[in-house]
């Protein structure tokens, strides 16, 4: 099975680079499709940790490719962060790293305009990572002054682009939001120096993809957020700016959707969501609190406390089928470990009516109340646990409500951070 999508089934930090980083062990290249450095991708390998915002976390496998796709928004100073920091610990990505030349680049002014925006927004506000990624995805499809990853590689005409770019975000932020004007020529400045220390990354990443699909090479294709921050498909507009779902991965490298062999949805025992906007499971109380501190549930790029809920199974559902998912990939269940009993959301209750499936329409969704089927706790640690076989029983019943619910098996379930923490099925 060459190629395989793993992107998140929920509201983002599902635990997808603990899968990806698992999964890598048995692929050749691992390529992020969409987002940028809005993302935190924690893996732990041993004692050591590592958070990856824009690098895909395939990069910790020696020997393995990575690739960042052109649907990607790039920070190259975050990325220039990234590179350091793993050379800092003996991981070099010369001649394994890849970066499509297609790719944006996030310019300081978008994240300048991002934080004028949501300031202004207060209660509206979407409630973003401030890592300029709405501007930039604007920039793109907007058409006037995107600038590329290949921009960096034509130093003489990058002068006139970040100039004009500049300028025209300049008026907005002094404008508009009575902000300082940024200047062009340091920003210029910046970028010429990002040039030089990008320049041999950048290439076809969609050619180098496809040929390694031809030469029977695994690719795994790593989502970011996840497939209810879909911009098309989430709970708009409290989303990010990017296709997370599976269709992204194709658009986002240049891949046809017939090389795709399977998708594997990652979610997370319970629910989560950080920044603003619905969230029907969600636990307001003590139960909340509890699952964040057990599941230490804080965002990786921003430290915010993310909102804690019961499981969702209608959101898996959509999941299942926005994506096409073939697997479901369950996280975090040794969270659930010490809950005497557990409350799985099998469908709102609308109007009078019970309705199974998640709705699309915001204002349905703000009339939903959840329907709980109740369960009971395992009451035992499972992190030890690395055969289905040995999970407590109340904890495989669990496991298989969540399957039955979203109508799709589960390929693995992880019950710890660590690479071995790992229960394939
Ligand atoms: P943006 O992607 O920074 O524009 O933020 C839009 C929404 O997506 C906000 O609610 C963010 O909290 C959320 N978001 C963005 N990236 C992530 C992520 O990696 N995990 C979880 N939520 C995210």
């Amino acid at each position: 099975m060459p190629a395989k999508i793993v992107l998140g089934a929920q509201w983002g930090d599902e635990g997808k680079a603990k899968v990806v980083d698992y999964l890598t062990q048995e692929a050749d290249v691992v390529v992020r499709f969409q987002g940028g450095a809005n993302a935190g991708h924690t893996v732990k390998v041993g004692d050591a940790k590592f958070v990856f915002h824009v690098i895909p976390a395939g990069i910790l496998q020696e020997g393995k490719k990575c690739a960042i796709g052109n649907g990607v928004v790039l920070d190259p100073q975050a990325l220039l962060d990234e590179i350091d920091e793993l050379a800092e610990r003996d991981i070099s990505t010369a001649g394994r790293l890849l970066l499509s030349q297609s790719a944006h680049l996030v310019m300081p002014y978008h994240i300048a305009l991002e934080k004028a925006q949501e300031e202004r927004q207060r209660d509206g506000a979407i409630g973003t990572t401030l890592r300029g990624i709405g501007p930039c995805y604007r920039d793109k499809i907007e058409r006037l002054h995107g600038l590329r990853a290949m921009d960096l590689l034509r130093p003489d005409a990058l002068g006139d682009k970040v100039r004009a770019g500049t300028a025209a975000k300049n008026e907005i932020l002094t404008k508009i939001y009575a902000q300082d004007p940024l200047d062009p020529e340091q920003i210029l400045d910046q970028y010429l120096g990002y040039a030089e220390r990008l320049g041999d990354y950048i290439g076809d990443t969609s050619l180098f993809l496809n040929q390694a699909l031809d030469q029977d090479q695994t690719v795994l294709f790593e989502g970011a957020q996840g497939t209810l921050l879909d911009v098309d498909h989430g709970t708009y507009p409290f989303v990010t700016s990017s296709n997370t779902t599976a269709g992204g991965a194709c658009t986002g490298t240049g891949i046809g959707p017939t090389r795709i062999d399977e998708v594997i949805g990652v979610t997370k025992a319970y629910t989560t969501r950080v920044g603003n906007g619905p969230f029907p499971t969600e636990l307001e109380n003590e139960t909340g609190e509890r699952i964040r501190e057990l599941g230490q549930e804080y965002g990786a790029t921003t430290g915010r406390r993310r909102r804690c809920g019961w499981f969702d199974g209608p959101i898996l559902r959509r999941a299942a089928s926005l994506n096409g998912l073939t697997s479901i990939a369950l996280t975090r269940l040794d969270v659930l470990d010490t809950l005497e009993s557990l409350q799985v959301c099998v469908g709102y209750r609308c109007q009078g009516e019970l309705i199974e499936e998640f709705p699309a329409d915001p204002l349905v969704l703000a009339q939903c109340e959840p329907v709980y089927e109740e369960l009971a706790g395992w009451c035992s640690p499972t992190t030890h646990v690395r055969r289905f076989a040995d999970l407590p029983a109340n904890a495989r019943a669990y496991v298989e409500r969540l399957s039955a619910l979203s109508g799709v098996p589960t390929s693995l379930v992880s019950v710890g951070p660590e690479r071995a923490a790992t229960i394939p099925m």
